[in-house]
């Protein structure tokens, strides 16, 4: 049994998975170009660094002991042409605000991870479709190929430019949230204007100006833990690792400050600069102390219930990475298939290394969680249990389009929180498909949308995500239910 990550399990490599079979495999027909630009992400830095991963693992062992929730959201799949300041501005704003009405109503610190700055790949359920009568290849994600059908064709240059639009989402990510951002959105100009039923929004109104009340509380006693907690946001990214090719050409060996001698907090505390934080690093990697491996790709990865084969290539080349991961769990997993997946992916019981990402959809939440819970009870993998109420409730309106009802999702969350209390277990997180736009692709909420509204505003080319209302809708329901848990 090693540690998880560790450079010594001579059975694992980052391309290990390589002998194994493969779903949702991309069949690149230039390999000479697939090598060129795998060479090109190799050389390229890390987009997120250890020390952050390190963090964010601290986070859901908390999580997963119940003393932290986490929320995790964001597109079906990010664009390339999606990589614009409003569309992550408002992104950022909506996670923020979820956050903290959250925080506010459950009366815990909450662990914000956006599906952004690498959400680019998309299992499809048919390699091909017919479009005007002719016979083409699905659309598969902008990493891998066009929307357009004339470009259906895998093109592995689009695997340096997904990092580079990671990298630009990423870089702006930061530069919004050093520059005061968050303090804008906390909790000022939330626009409830939408809210039809009068006094839903007198609700959510009180609940606001308590939550602004409390802020400029803590902001005026200044030197209080819960306003530094506000004022040094944390913040990660996420996406479904799925392109293993790109996931391991990120793949590196690195000794992070924090897990060695040196402290990263008493660097932050102590206002080191750079340079004397690059001597203390040269100094503890000329040991080699505590050297593992990391996906820099993102903070988190999760891999999907179309790829979570116990013997398949994604499970192979995630149960030695050192970062947090999520395994989504549909209702055809069987409750010893997952025990023995959480066998190999936590196979030295860390607290929190593994979030169980479920998403069954409404009706089936009786029929499966009681007996996935009291599987994971009978083991010693302490897991951070997070509810998908999106993935196993869409349904297609009478105009076509995909959609999802908002009273699913609610139904969804409540028969978590309740089967978790039942089972004398807890929920630990949410795992929403949102964004920070007006969109109408999902129907129902204060905003009363219905299917023919779809139209209207439907941009998603993928799953239905709720809109800005219907967001801050979940977050609010959340939190009174949290707390009552019935
Ligand atoms: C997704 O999260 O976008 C997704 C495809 O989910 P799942 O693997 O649960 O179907
Ligand atoms: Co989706």
């Amino acid at each position: 049994m090693t540690i998880t990550g560790s450079v010594g399990d001579n059975s694992w490599s980052p391309d290990s998975w390589r002998d194994r079979e493969i779903k949702h495999n991309v069949e690149y027909t230039d390999s000479k170009e697939l090598n060129v630009q795998i060479a090109k992400l190799k050389s390229l830095p890390p987009l997120v660094p250890a020390e952050e991963i390190e963090n964010l693992r601290k986070q859901l062992a908390k999580a997963s002991q119940g003393e932290m929730f986490l929320l995790m959201g964001g597109d079906c799949a990010e664009t390339f042409e999606s990589c614009n300041s409003n569309e992550i501005m408002d992104k950022i704003k909506i996670l923020l605000q979820m956050s903290l009405v959250m925080i506010w109503g459950m009366r815990i610190p909450v662990i914000r991870i956006a599906r952004m700055a690498g959400q680019y790949a998309k299992p499809r359920s048919s390699s091909t479709e017919v479009v005007d009568g002719n016979t083409v290849l699905t659309f598969r994600g902008e990493i891998l190929n066009g929307m357009d059908v004339n470009d259906r064709k895998p093109d592995p240059k689009r695997l340096v430019e997904a990092y580079f639009h990671s990298a630009t989402t990423m870089n702006y990510i930061r530069s919004l949230l050093g520059n005061n951002f968050a303090d804008l959105n906390f909790p000022h100009n939330w626009n409830l204007e939408w809210v039809k039923n009068e006094d839903v929004r007198q609700e959510y109104t009180n609940i606001i100006k308590s939550l602004a009340d409390s802020f400029d509380f803590m902001k005026t006693i200044g030197n209080n833990p819960l306003a530094q907690t506000v004022n040094s946001i944390d913040f990660f990214t996420a996406h479904e690792g799925l392109v293993l090719e790109y996931e391991e050409a990120l793949t590196r060996k690195i000794s992070p400050i924090s897990v060695n001698k040196t402290n990263s907090d008493s660097l932050i505390k102590n206002n080191l600069s750079f340079s004397s934080v690059a001597d203390l690093a040269k100094k503890s990697n000329s040991r080699n102390v505590n050297e593992y491996y990391y996906n820099t790709s993102a903070h988190f990865l999760w891999i999907g219930d179309r790829t979570r084969q116990i013997d398949g290539a994604h499970v192979e080349y995630f149960r030695n990475i050192r970062n947090p991961i999520g395994v989504k769990v549909g209702p055809t997993m069987k409750p010893d298939e997952l025990v023995r997946i959480l066998d190999i992916l936590d196979s030295n019981f860390e607290d929190g290394r593994v979030t169980l990402i479920t998403r069954y959809g409404a009706k089936n939440v009786d029929k499966n969680l009681p007996a996935h819970i009291r599987a994971v009870q009978g083991t010693r993998h302490k897991v951070v249990w997070c509810c998908d109420p999106c993935h196993g409730n869409t349904v297609t309106s009478p105009s076509g389009l995909k959609t999802r009802n908002l009273d699913d999702i609610t139904t969804e969350i409540k028969k978590n929180i309740i089967t978790h209390n039942e089972c004398n277990s807890k929920l630990n997180g949410v795992h929403l498909e949102l964004t920070g736009d007006y969109v109408t692709e999902c129907i129902g909420g204060s905003e009363h949308l219905e299917h023919h509204t779809l139209p209207t505003k439907y941009k998603s080319f993928c799953d239905p995500r709720l809109n800005y209302l219907q967001s801050l809708d979940i977050a609010f329901m959340i939190s009174k239910y949290f707390q009552k848990g019935e």
